[in-house]
């Protein structure tokens, strides 16, 4: 019940980002963003872009976000339609063919969301629309040994059905891509919490790899 209550209240836009703020989860992503050295001009992919609030902290770049969560993306119409596009829809085939390519991809949240067949088919597509020296940065929860107790409890009751360990989250991606280094990091927001940042580069796509299959 308390676990039904919570997910109905983050679904709306101002809950979740208050959360945000409150818990320090927003220190993360700020964090994440830096390490893709973001620069004017660059072209952003935002997948699971939830309220779109990472736009506070980037340059003049052309960003288009995608997320299923309607009140999410009407949030992000109204506060940043001037400067973005957004789709509320999944990133498919279709849009991976059909928009130009991009400097760099977020992934702020969204892989413990999707079961190891959807995560798969999502950074294949990733790896096709990365333009050359293209970089993919992502964050979510994570299993680790070394988290206290609360965290992995805080972990374990995530919104999203797939949390990983940090082998977990890697094995996605290694046949997509050549480089990715993982980062599990603990506590670094105000909350008990271990999440894994993965810097992923180099789509196997452009060496005929799996990323290279087109699906139907
Ligand atoms: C943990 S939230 C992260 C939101 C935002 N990226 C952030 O960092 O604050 C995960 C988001 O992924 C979205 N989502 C889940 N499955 C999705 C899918 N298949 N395609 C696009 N968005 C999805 C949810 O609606 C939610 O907004």
């Amino acid at each position: 019940v308390i676990g039904n209550f919570l997910t109905r209240a983050l679904n709306h836009a101002a809950i979740y980002l208050i959360l945000q703020r409150a818990t320090g989860a927003d220190r993360l992503r700020r964090l994440c963003v830096e390490v893709l050295r973001p620069r004017a001009g660059e072209r952003f992919l935002d997948i699971g872009c939830g309220p779109a609030y990472l736009l506070d902290y980037l340059p003049d770049v052309t960003y288009v976000g995608f997320d299923t969560e309607p009140r999410y993306i009407a949030y992000a119409r109204r506060h940043y339609g001037a400067r973005a596009t957004f789709y509320c829809e999944a990133f498919t085939e279709a849009h991976a063919s059909g928009l130009p390519p991009f400097d760099a991809v977020l992934l702020m949240g969204i892989l413990h969301h999707l079961s190891d067949g959807e995560a798969g088919a999502l950074l294949g597509r990733i790896g096709r629309v990365l333009r050359r020296g293209g970089r993919v940065i992502s964050l979510d929860p994570c299993f680790d040994r070394d988290s206290s107790r609360i965290a992995h409890v805080v972990a374990a009751l995530d919104r999203g059905r797939f949390v990983r360990d940090e082998r977990g989250y890697e094995n996605l991606v290694r046949p997509y891509f050549a480089r990715v280094d993982s980062h599990v990091v603990h506590n670094v927001g105000r909350l008990p919490s271990t999440e894994i940042v993965m810097h992923i580069t180099e789509p196997a796509a452009r060496l005929g790899g799996a990323g290279g299959r087109r699906g139907p």
